[in-house]
């Protein structure tokens, strides 16, 4: 089999570092995982008049949801909560009623932020929607990374110094999708 993993980046910044993560994370995954990025740029603002009409952006992150089995959820923190972008994916994927994409997809959360306390109160924030929408999500290891010189080094790559943690990290959520994917 191969595993397939849904990234959800809660930022849209050309030079986001929880983009630049993702992709970084995804690198130290074993073989056998693949891993393709949601749209959710380009989703309409919710609209629960739209739940029987989804647009075709709408319909596309849902399909990639079906096709995943499992969820990395890598975002910034916005004034101590998740981006609106984020939440208004999770809010589309999950319509119409009785027919949300989520329900079941394990899902790992991370994030990076330039504040001390690293995405922390995001990422709680995040777990409480996800746990109302069924998602298991992994208690840990927890990650709550800054951004800051050398978290990444010259090829984009994690650096030395978080590298070993966060492939601690990536270990246990590989194993976590598998255990759910079976
Ligand atoms: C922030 N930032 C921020 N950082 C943090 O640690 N806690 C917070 O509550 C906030 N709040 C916040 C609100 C808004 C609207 C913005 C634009 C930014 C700073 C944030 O960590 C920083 O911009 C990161 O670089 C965002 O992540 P990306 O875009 O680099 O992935």
């Amino acid at each position: 089999t191969t595993y397939q993993i849904a990234i959800i980046v809660g930022s849209l910044r050309h030079d986001s570092f929880n983009y630049k993560l993702a992709g970084a994370l995804a690198k130290l995954a074993p073989s056998g995982f693949s891993f393709q990025q949601l749209q959710i740029g380009d989703l309409p603002l919710y609209n629960q008049d739209d739940d029987e009409n989804q647009d075709a952006s709408v319909k596309q992150i849902k399909a990639d949801i079906d096709a995943a089995h499992g969820l990395l959820f890598v975002t910034p923190e916005y004034n101590r909560s998740i981006p609106g972008v984020l939440k208004n994916a999770i809010d589309h994927a999950s319509r119409p009623y009785g027919q949300s994409a989520w329900a079941g997809k394990p899902a790992g959360i991370l994030g990076v932020s330039v504040g001390a306390i690293g995405t922390a109160m995001a990422q709680q924030h995040l777990r409480n929607i996800l746990a109302y929408l069924d998602v298991p999500t992994m208690g840990q290891p927890e990650a709550f990374i800054q951004a800051k010189d050398g978290l990444f080094d010259d090829a984009g790559d994690i650096g030395p110094d978080s590298k070993v943690f966060l492939q601690t990290w990536m270990d246990h959520y590989t194993a976590w999708v598998m255990k759910h994917a079976s």
